[in-house]
């Protein structure tokens, strides 16, 4: 089922649930995700960044196979663009029929993200898409691992409003890539965040948060929790296992299967904990 992202973010927020958008790399991703959720009976987000468009040459085959199995869901689920610094990108993913992008201009000047992002929020509106920005930047994507920055609340709350975006990645002691699910979060800072910033807060970087304090994120104030890394350790992990296990297998079906099994036990796992 596909619903519109302002309905599955800021109603899992109204809720103070948290809802898992995970992020898809191989179509197999995409068909574990809502397989979990659906197993789990409840809302999914698969996600699609810019880099993993980059690593297939383009967006639209792996978007257009995501949309198919999104829209086939037993649950409401919906396609989003990750991470996209191209607005190009942005503008060719609205046209292919995405719920929801995320503009991320975080690594730019504040001014110049303002304006940007501004610009992607009229754009996307008029086309029914909502928006994500980021702001106070999470660290990691380029492998250097940042746990200490922090957004501000005040300039958070300013961004929101100088821009009209619908939810706000915010930078709170998540790193991105982690593969150890070590790091903690500033649980004052997101409850100051979420009281002063009037739309949904996104946590990114959430692999390298263990259950607890995923729930105790979620339960500060995050709503979106973006994770990656985390499902493609297990996916890898069940491929690895397979391969070692017969020197002979030909038939790619037979590693990739039991990965993604792996990811839909997972995302199955996950969507509860965090959703109830
Ligand atoms: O936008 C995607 C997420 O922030 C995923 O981060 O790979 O560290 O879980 P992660
Ligand atoms: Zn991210």
């Amino acid at each position: 089922t596909t619903t519109t992202a302002l309905d599955l973010v800021t109603e899992a927020r109204d809720l103070r649930r948290g809802i898992g958008a995970f992020n898809v790399v191989l179509l197999e991703h995409a068909e574990a995700i809502v397989e979990g959720a659906e197993r789990a009976g409840l809302p999914v987000i698969l996600q699609i960044s810019q880099n993993a468009a980059r690593y297939h040459g383009s967006f639209e085959p792996i978007a257009a196979a995501s949309l198919a199995i999104a829209r086939a869901a037993g649950v409401p689920a919906i396609v989003h663009l990750d991470h996209a610094e191209d607005v190009e990108l942005v503008h060719a993913a609205v046209e292919l029929g995405v719920q929801s992008v995320m503009f991320d201009g975080s690594a730019l000047p504040y001014d110049e993200n303002v304006a940007t992002t501004r610009a992607v929020v009229d754009h996307c509106h008029a086309h029914g898409v909502r928006v994500e920005a980021e702001l106070g930047e999470v660290g990691g994507k380029d492998g250097v691992h940042a746990p200490g920055a922090r957004t501000r609340p005040d300039e958070a709350a300013a961004f929101v409003a100088a821009t009209g975006v619908d939810s706000l990645a915010v930078a709170v002691g998540t790193s991105h890539a982690m593969t150890d699910r070590v790091a903690t979060v500033d649980r004052a800072l997101i409850v100051r965040l979420a009281a002063e910033v009037g739309v949904p807060l996104v946590l990114h970087g959430s692999s390298g948060l263990s259950d607890d304090e995923l729930v105790a994120a979620r339960d500060a104030g995050m709503t979106k929790i973006n994770i990656s890394t985390h499902l493609n350790g297990l996916f890898t992990a069940a491929a690895r296992e397979a391969l070692s296990a017969d020197a002979a297998l030909v038939d790619p079906r037979r590693y990739i299967s039991p990965a993604r099994a792996a990811v839909a036990r997972e995302v199955q796992r996950l969507l509860t904990l965090l959703g109830s």
